[in-house]
């Protein structure tokens, strides 16, 4: 595969952004309005399409057919054919300044910055500066970027990104248009991949686009570069086993089917673990995996309606069995087997046998 999947499939128009609907309906409300603003906040969980999105201002801000066409213009997309989202889509535009505030912490940076902003834009209406992860900015280049914010140029539009809004001033924070991002729900970040395996002449089963969704934790970056893994194989058909090995970790069906015998407290439990251990998984993630499973089975045992928040983190079939699951549980039994797990997961990083507090673990639990 020539291009990383993550810069091929990443979306060119607001419409092809997944699962942030506020806001593609507020930049495209912005675009059609012609009101694009002078700086935005976007903050989110990584891999939620923060930077994707910044790219997308600054072409509805640059872009050549936008400023000539009323009709197209509407449309609130950019054309994705002028020179300057071509430029700007392949990361060589002058005009667009990205800097990560994670490696150019200082000042220093901050005050070049502030010259650079003072200069008019070399061949496009605006200059945009992208500053990712702001929030590891230092107090000083803070202060910076606050005069700036103030009296912002009329040609520069400021994209400040960020996975941790809670570290910003709120002196910054104030003077942007703020936009949150979610996290990706599992069915979306499947379709996705999904679309990527057609296009990319991939068989993979659902299963194990599953696996790859789930590890991926909300996140389309995590999800496309663990998929860019798993089909570097050579291998044009790729089965759930390979998934599990390559990603150290086994599958919900395999997580449930474990849970489904510890929680009915079936001597079987202790099989299908040594044929886990035996296959080379990870065994930390192992009981990691458990634990969220049954506290999830738990949880609905208490309460049904928190299937509205678990129906984002996996698939209708496995929720459906969990709820199934839920249904038949013995709740109290299930909230000690819960504390064994956790107790067994602390005591595993300093067994010299990592399976041993696993295995006693689950024969407490079987116990009557
Ligand atoms: N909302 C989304 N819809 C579709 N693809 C996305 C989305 N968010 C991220 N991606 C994919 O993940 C990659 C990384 O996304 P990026 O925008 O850099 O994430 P962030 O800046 O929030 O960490 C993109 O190139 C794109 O392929
Ligand atoms: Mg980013
Ligand atoms: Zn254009």
């Amino acid at each position: 595969m020539a291009l990383a999947l993550y810069r091929k499939y990443r979306p060119k128009t607001v419409a092809e952004i997944i699962g942030q609907e506020s806001v593609s309906v507020s930049l495209l409300n912005a675009a059609k309005a012609d009101k694009i603003g002078h700086a935005y906040l976007f903050y989110g969980p990584r891999g939620s399409g923060k930077t994707t999105a910044a790219r997308i201002v600054a072409k509805l801000a640059n872009c050549e057919k936008r400023a000539v066409d009323p009709e197209f213009r509407k449309k609130g997309e950019p054309c994705n054919e002028c020179r300057a989202c071509r430029e700007i889509d392949e990361g060589r535009a002058l005009d667009v300044i990205e800097i990560d505030a994670a490696s150019n912490r200082g000042i220093d940076e901050i005050r070049s910055l502030k010259e650079g902003i003072r200069l008019a834009p070399t061949s496009y209406r605006y200059k945009v500066f992208l500053i990712d992860e702001v929030h590891q900015l230092t107090k000083e280049a803070f202060n910076a970027l606050l005069k700036t914010l103030e009296e912002p140029p009329a040609h520069a539009i400021f994209v400040l990104a960020t996975t941790e809004y809670d570290k910003l001033p709120a002196t910054i924070v104030s003077r942007t248009q703020r936009f949150g991002f979610k996290k990706i729900p599992v069915g979306k970040i499947i379709d996705k991949l999904k679309r990527i395996a057609t296009a990319e002449k991939i068989k993979i089963s659902n299963e194990a686009l599953e696996v790859i969704a789930i590890a991926a934790d909300g996140g389309f970056r995590d999800a496309e570069s663990l998929f860019e893994q798993v089909v570097s194989l050579e291998d044009k058909e790729i089965t759930l086993s390979e998934v599990e090995r390559i990603l150290g970790r086994v599958g919900a069906v395999k997580t449930a089917v474990m849970a489904e015998e510890l929680i009915t407290r079936n001597k079987e439990a202790l099989v299908i673990l040594s044929e886990i251990a035996s296959e080379g998984y990870n065994l930390n993630q192992l009981v990691k995996d458990l634990i969220l499973y049954i506290r999830r089975v738990l949880v609905l045992a208490y309460n049904e309606k928190m299937e509205d928040i678990f129906k984002d983190e996996m698939t209708p079939e496995s929720l459906s069995r969990m709820k199934e699951m839920a249904k038949n549980c013995d709740k109290q039994k299930t909230v000690e087997l819960i504390r064994l797990l956790i107790r067994a997961y602390g005591e595993m990083k300093y067994s010299p046998f990592a399976i041993v507090p696993l295995e006693v673990a689950i024969v407490e639990a079987l116990k009557e």
